[in-house]
């Protein structure tokens, strides 16, 4: 709702109040038109301040609204309504003016801001446009680069940044809201014609035809499938050829046709996936809300290979000391150099200045005695990482968690080699470690509610997107991700290219290719645990590895790609060419063709057809399937998890709402079909079995994704 009160004598303010944001719910929406008549009709009125309860002037629409039969006021009359009256309006915006937040504010006459507000037009993060008028007004008051670029990117600006743009006319260091009511005193009476935002003629870049075509063009690319921002850039061509009128209808035909679309739902999905994850629990109870963090001031890492070097530099960037170790003196120096260069770099693009000082090095295992938590990344060997948590046991001091950033190893036997198997949990970062958002925090049996608290809040501190999930071969991410590779290296022995299989998952959205992907990450790392696990057939060097393991397909191209020395990017040749090592530009490679087609002659494999729906569901089907399999074996406490760690760490494009999201979106009946279908012509790879979960919640009529949680828990809760 809206609270009315009257201050000074003649300046009438109107609260917006709906706890946390103060989003625009039917009742907010009502109660600004109801005080804006009274504001209006009162002749002692002489000038209003619009300003937000708690500090926040308002968060947007309310979100949770979108998935119901909307009542109350709209949105462009209300704010219609306010510019056309002939009384000064005001906004005083305190903490955020987001989306429908915003084109409120730019509907009114004047905006003080807070030093420390936020603004920003986000809607194209949740799959749509500002239509409230936000995309006829931006441009008008700002120009049409700068609007293009909130717009389309959703991107929060500063205060500071809102005043040189000229988004708003003050800004305070001081109550904000005082400072307005000064202000509105101080135009009271005044006329507000040349203060209406739609009357203003768009400001123009020279060659507009051109400006438009070029930005068309880079947001076509950067969208990578995403509808609305090229809806974005649509409706704010037309701000700037057409009259306010004729833009304001084609802001609303656009908006009719992103509301409706699948990839709105998926977005807003999403926004609701990433704060549930952040209430997460484990099956023995440990919980968000009652587990307490412990403070964590001082860390150690110790192997300052690749993920040691990033996680050392988003320690110290998120304030903490941190001790870093490694063996010898030339590794860390190299290292100490590396994560030197790095910091510099993030202070450069304004990150902590200071994270230099925080970060002290070491050849010695002793000098993490003190610390409050250890971060190993030594390298993928059970048997060095035993030893490693062996020793840090004995040498940190009582109630220093353990934790380990292993791609899959398993935690509980980590743990077993501790005094205090309750302080160990996995940290499992992801490649860049100071630039990727992810961090997929891994209990074990014997991790305390204490231990996996402070992991996840240590995560926020650094700035990551954590997930809590169980310990298994892979934990969740890599997990899923074996199918999905397994299917792709079928699929070039069944005929298909790696430009083939790339395209068709570059098409859906992926950021990259399974193959590219590969070449990017090396495809030694995932040979080393294959021979480690004894998959890798010594016959592999005479390029005649067999085709089966423990009974079931298996395909070793990888293998004999390594076998060539064939590493990725780092040594210029993989599953595509480069022209030199490290190089990042993937070219097909003639002697891999060649290579594919001996190796299916040799093993009497005839290359056939493969269209696009076959790599797509292949590959996507037996991901998500081994994401059935996870949420049954309660890895996962619900998709949402799922789906975050995917967007997060795999590049699934966030428009597509993550994998699990995906599957309720193509219909659970038509995956089993189809996973039945391919099962059934290649009875030899288990992961294309519908898993039993998949069934069940076929068989109780495929419940929406927001209600799988609930169903998992009662099958659960059954056995
Ligand atoms: N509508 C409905 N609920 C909203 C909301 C909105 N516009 N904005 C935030 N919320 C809810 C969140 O879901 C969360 O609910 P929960 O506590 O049940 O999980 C709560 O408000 C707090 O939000 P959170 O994001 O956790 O707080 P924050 O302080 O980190 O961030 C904002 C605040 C406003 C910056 C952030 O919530 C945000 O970006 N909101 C969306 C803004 C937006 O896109 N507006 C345009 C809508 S078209
Ligand atoms: P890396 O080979 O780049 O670095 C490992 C480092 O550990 C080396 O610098 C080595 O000198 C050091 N080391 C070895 N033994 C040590 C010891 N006893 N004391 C101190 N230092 C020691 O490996 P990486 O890619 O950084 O991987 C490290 C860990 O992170 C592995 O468990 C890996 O599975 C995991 N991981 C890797 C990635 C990735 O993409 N590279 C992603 C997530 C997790």
């Amino acid at each position: 709702m809206a609270l009315y009160t009257r201050v000074s004598g003649s300046v009438g303010v109107i609260t917006l109040q709906n706890p946390p944001v103060n989003a625009l719910s039917a009742a907010v929406r009502q109660g600004i038109v109801d005080m804006m008549d009274k504001a209006l009709n009162e002749p002692e009125v002489k000038s209003v301040v619009i300003c937000g309860q708690s500090g926040r002037f308002c968060g947007g629409a309310d979100i949770k609204e979108f998935r119901t039969n909307m009542t109350g006021p709209p949105l462009v009359p209300m704010i219609h309504r306010i510019e056309s009256g002939a009384k000064p309006v005001v906004a005083a915006i305190e903490g955020v003016a987001l989306g429908g937040g915003l084109e409120l504010a730019l509907g009114c006459h004047y905006r003080i801001a807070h030093s420390k507000a936020r603004l920003g037009l986000p809607e194209v993060l949740l799959g749509l446009l500002p239509a409230a008028g936000g995309t006829q007004r931006l441009p008008r008051l700002i120009g049409v680069p700068a609007a293009l670029d909130l717009i389309t990117t959703g991107r929060h600006v500063t205060a500071a940044e809102a005043l040189q743009l000229g988004l708003v006319d003050e800004v305070t260091d001081h109550n904000t809201v005082d400072a307005a009511v000064k202000f509105a005193l101080s135009v009271s009476g005044k006329s507000v014609v040349a203060r209406r935002i739609s009357t203003y003629l768009c400001p123009r870049p020279p060659d507009l035809d051109a400006f438009f075509e070029m930005a068309m063009q880079q947001v076509r690319q950067k969208s990578r499938g995403a509808i609305a921002p090229v809806a974005c850039v649509q409706a704010v061509h037309a701000a700037a050829t057409l009259p306010y009128a004729q833009g304001m209808e084609r802001e609303k035909q656009l908006m009719a046709t992103l509301f409706g679309s699948g990839q709105a739902r998926a977005l807003q999905y999403f926004f609701f996936a990433q704060r549930a994850v952040s209430r997460w629990s484990t099956p023995s109870g440990a919980h968000w809300d009652t587990s307490k963090p412990r403070p964590v001031h001082k860390a150690a890492v110790i192997g300052l290979g690749t993920m040691g070097r990033g996680i050392t530099v988003a320690l110290a960037q998120a304030g903490l000391s941190v001790v870093a170790v490694e063996t010898h003196e030339k590794q860390l120096m190299e290292a100490k150099q590396a994560v030197s260069g790095m910091l510099e770099r993030g202070a450069k693009r304004g990150r902590m200045v200071s994270a230099h000082d925080k970060v002290s090095y070491s050849c010695s295992m002793q000098s993490v005695a003190d610390v409050d938590l250890v971060i190993e990344a030594v390298f993928e060997d059970m048997a060095l990482k035993k030893n490693m948590f062996q020793q840090l046991s004995s040498i940190c001091k009582p109630g220093t968690f353990l934790c380990t950033n292993t791609s899959g190893l398993d935690i509980d036997l980590l743990a077993t080699q501790t005094h205090n198997p309750e302080l160990v949990v996995g940290m499992h970062f992801f490649a860049p470690a100071n630039v990727m958002k992810l961090l997929e925090v891994v209990y074990g049996q014997r991790s305390s509610a204490q231990a996996v608290a402070t992991a996840m809040q240590l995560g926020k501190k650094m700035d990551k997107v954590s997930v809590a999930v169980g310990n298994c071969r892979g934990f969740v991410g890599n997990r899923m991700l074996k199918p999905y590779l397994e299917q792709a290296l079928f699929l070039l022995e069944e005929g298909a290219t790696p430009e083939l299989v790339d395209k068709v998952l570059e098409e859906f959205g992926f950021a990259m290719g399974v193959f590219r992907m590969s070449d990017l990450s090396g495809l030694d790392v995932g040979w080393r645990v294959r021979k480690a696990d004894g998959l890798v057939d010594p016959d592999a060097s005479t390029g005649k590895s067999a085709r089966i393991r423990h009974g079931f397909r298996y395909s070793p191209l990888g293998d004999l790609l390594c076998e060539q020395g064939r590493f990725g990017q780092k040594t210029g040749r993989g599953w595509y060419q480069y022209d030199r090592p490290g190089s990042r530009v993937a070219k097909p490679d003639p002697w891999l063709h060649s290579f594919l087609e001996e190796y299916r002659t040799r093993h009497g494999l005839l290359a056939r057809r493969i269209d696009h729906q076959e790599v797509l569901e292949r590959c996507l089907y037996a991901l998500i399937n081994e994401g059935f399999r996870i949420l049954e074996d309660g890895i996962a406490a619900g998709p949402e998890d799922i789906d975050v760690i995917y967007v997060f760490g795999y590049s699934w494009p966030r428009h597509r709402g993550g994998p699990m999201f995906y599957a309720d979106m193509v219909g659970l009946t038509k995956i089993l079909e189809r996973l039945e279908h391919y099962h059934q012509a290649h009875p030899d790879v288990p992961s294309l079995q519908p898993c039993s979960l998949l069934r069940k919640l076929v068989a109780s009529g495929s419940p929406p994704v927001y209600r799988w949680r609930e169903f998992i828990k009662k099958i659960h809760s059954q056995l």
